[in-house]
C-alpha cells in the first residue's frame, strides 16, 4: 500500500467499514464543524455527519462523466472552512476512480485548509483497467490528514462478516480506539481469526477478484448496449447507472417500481444517492451470477414495449 502503517499504532479492526466511517467522522469532527461529500454519494455519509452533529456541505460530481468543478471545490473549502473531506474511491454509486491528478487537487487543498480526507476504499481491488487505485494517505503529506476506511466485505465476499478498518497516524488512531469502543467495543473475534487466511492470500487472488468482475462488468454493459440502453462504464466498484430519460419520467423512484413490476428487474433510483435534483438515473449492481444478468438483460429486451415514453 506504501503507508508507513504499524498495525498495533496505526489500526483499528471495526464492524465494516459502516463502523470504520462512523468512527472516523466522531473521532475528527465536533459539532457544528462541516464536512465536505461529493454527490452522487454512499447513503451513510450524510447521515454518519449528521449523527457527529456536523453539516454536510455537497459538491456535484457532475453526469455523465462524474467529474467535479475544481472551483466549486474550492469554494466549498473556502466559504465553510471544513473539518473534513469524505472521499469514496472507487464511488459507490457511480463507479467514478478518482486519477492521482484529482487526488493531489484535492490533497492540497486539505492541506491549505487544513482539514482531513476520510476515505471508503472498501472497492480498491475492483479497479478495472486501465484505472488504477492510488491510496490518498499515500500522497505527499497526506498520511499525517487522512483517515483511511476500508473493509474486507467486498474483496472477500463476506458483508456479513462484519469485518472493516481505519488506518490513520498513531495519535488520531488513539482517538478512533475510544470512539470504538463505546459504539461496537470490537468486531467478531473468531471472525478475525478466520479471516487472517484470506489475508494471507497471493496476488493471484487479487488478479482473479480483477478478472471475474471485469467479466461481469463487460457482460452486463455489452448487454446494455445491445439493447441501446444508454449508460456509463463503471472505472472501479460493481454498479452501473443507466439513463433512463428517454422515458420522460419525473420520479425515477415510480420507474424503478414499473421497472421492477413490469419488466421484472430490479434497481435502485439514483436520486436516492443524489443531494441535487437529478432523475434521470438508475443504478444497476452486477456482483450477481452470470445467470441472473443474462435473466435479467433477457427482461429487459421488453424494456420499451412494457414501459411507454410519458409524453
Ligand atoms: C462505498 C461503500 N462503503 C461502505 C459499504 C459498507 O461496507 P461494510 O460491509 O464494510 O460496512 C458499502 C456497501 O455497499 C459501500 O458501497
Amino acid at each position: 500500500m506504501g503507508m508507513p502503517v504499524n498495525p498495533n499504532e496505526n489500526i483499528v479492526v471495526t464492524c465494516g467499514s459502516t463502523e470504520a466511517m462512523m468512527a472516523a467522522m466522531m473521532t475528527v469532527t465536533n459539532p457544528g464543524d462541516k464536512v465536505v461529500i461529493f454527490s452522487p454519494f454512499y447513503e451513510n455519509y450524510g447521515a454518519d455527519t449528521i449523527l457527529s452533529g456536523a453539516e454536510p456541505i455537497y459538491v456535484p460530481l457532475n453526469p455523465p462523466a462524474f467529474d467535479f468543478d475544481r472551483e466549486v471545490l474550492e469554494a466549498a473549502f473556502r466559504d465553510n472552512d471544513p473539518k473534513a473531506i469524505v472521499l469514496c474511491n472507487p464511488s459507490n454509486p457511480c463507479g467514478k476512480v478518482f486519477t492521482r491528478e484529482e487526488l493531489t487537487f484535492i490533497a492540497d487543498l486539505c492541506k491549505k485548509y487544513d482539514a482531513y480526507c476520510i476515505t471508503d476504499e472498501v472497492y480498491e481491488h475492483i479497479v478495472y483497467a486501465p484505472h488504477e487505485h492510488v491510496y490518498m494517505a499515500t500522497l505527499p503529506g497526506m498520511f499525517e490528514r487522512t483517515i483511511s476506511c476500508s473493509s474486507l466485505s467486498k474483496t472477500y465476499s463476506i458483508t456479513g462478516w462484519r469485518l472493516g478498518y481505519t488506518i490513520a497516524p498513531a495519535e488520531i488512531t488513539e482517538r478512533i480506539k475510544k470512539v470504538h469502543d463505546f459504539l461496537t467495543v470490537g468486531a467478531a473475534a473468531p471472525l478475525q481469526e478466520a479471516v487472517v487466511t484470506a489475508l494471507n492470500f497471493d496476488d493471484s487472488y487479487y488478479d482473479e477478484v480483477l478478472d471475474h468482475y471485469t467479466a461481469k462488468r463487460d457482460l452486463f454493459c455489452q448487454g446494455l448496449d445491445s439493447l441501446g440502453l444508454e449508460h456509463n462504464v463503471p472505472q472501479g466498484a460493481y454498479y452501473v447507472m443507466m439513463d433512463i430519460s428517454e422515458f420522460g419520467y419525473d420520479s425515477d423512484l415510480e420507474f424503478c417500481e414499473d421497472l421492477a413490476s413490469k419488466v421484472g428487474v430490479g434497481a435502485v433510483p439514483g436520486s436516492s444517492f443524489f443531494r441535487e435534483p437529478v432523475n434521470h438515473l438508475i443504478r444497476f449492481h452486477f456482483a450477481k451470477r452470470d445467470e441472473t444478468l443474462n435473466a435479467a438483460l433477457e427482461n429487459l429486451k421488453s424494456l420499451r414495449d412494457k414501459i411507454k415514453p410519458r409524453g
